[in-house]
């Protein structure tokens, strides 16, 4: 257990809320397993008809903690728990809603691909820079971030680092609405509650139509696989040194 994922249950809605504010609620391996087993749990779960991503400050995630990247890159530290938490979303049968307060960065973007209904603050940045931490797309986002808004979209934000506004999310259709940030909670717990009011076998096979999870969990593991070697190599680790150190990366030494 940590104290940075916080659960709560009402009105048959299972709140997940990613509480870690002070580091702009960066994924900990602690916080990923929390996650993982509270998404997994409400599959199961009869009182829970619907989970809803939430969280507190003005983040939602900065995606997987740089310093847990650097340990493993270094050789050290316990390896990224990413996969399973990923791996649910993938799985997840019940309808996710996301509600997102400000700033999404890597799996805080990528995650927002497997949620069903999305709400964001007018000021809210989603980023997915890959590239620029000498990573590759993950959660599936390589195959479903291009069909979502156009190949050249999807690339400039893996490879240019390019973020998507709270207006251009809803007009590129990754969320469906922008709010001011106070009113975002208050949005996806409503929609939320309406979702969870309605039949679920229903609800549960519409999703199912809607998304090929098999296809989609095939295509994870070739990510994995790239992400894996990537998260190793060379200049994953001067990238990470650089978010470490405020400073610029520099890789022009380094070679594939
Ligand atoms: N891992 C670890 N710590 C992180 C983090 C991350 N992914 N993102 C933010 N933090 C920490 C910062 O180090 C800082 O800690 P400190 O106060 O002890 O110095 C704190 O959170 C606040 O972040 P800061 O950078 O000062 O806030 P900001 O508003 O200027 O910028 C971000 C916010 C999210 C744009 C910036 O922190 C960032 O780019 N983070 C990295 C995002 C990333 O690349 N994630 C990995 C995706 S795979």
């Amino acid at each position: 257990m940590t104290e940075h994922i916080k659960i709560g249950k009402q009105d048959g809605v299972l709140e997940i809320t990613f509480a870690r504010p002070d580091k702009k609620n960066a994924f900990t391996n602690a916080m990923f397993r929390a996650a993982c087993e509270a998404l997994n749990a409400a599959q199961t779960d009869k009182e829970t008809r619907v989970v809803l991503f939430a969280a507190e400050g003005n983040a939602f995630t900065a995606g997987n903690d740089l310093g847990d990247f650097l340990a493993v890159s270094e050789g050290k530290g316990e390896e990224p728990q990413a996969g399973a938490f990923i791996e649910a979303l993938g799985r997840a049968e019940k309808p996710i809603v996301a509600a997102v307060p400000g700033i999404a960065v890597g799996v805080g973007t990528t995650m927002l691909l497997h949620s069903d209904l999305v709400f964001v603050a007018d000021n809210a940045k989603l980023a997915a820079p890959f590239v620029n931490l000498a990573l590759v797309p993950e959660a599936g986002s390589s195959l479903l971030m291009p069909a979502r808004i156009g190949y050249v979209r999807a690339f400039a934000m893996f490879a240019l680092g390019e973020t998507i506004s709270g207006a251009e999310a809803v007009s590129l259709g990754i969320a469906n609405k922008m709010l001011p940030p106070d009113e975002v909670l208050p949005a996806a717990r409503l929609a939320a509650k309406t979702l969870a009011q309605k039949p679920n076998g229903s609800m549960i096979a519409t999703k199912k139509l809607m998304r090929d999870a098999e296809s989609l969990l095939a295509w994870m593991d070739k990510e994995n696989v790239l992400f894996a070697q990537q998260l190793k190599s060379a200049e994953a680790r001067e990238a990470f040194c650089a978010f470490a150190e405020r400073r610029a990366p520099d890789f022009s030494k380094l070679s594939s």
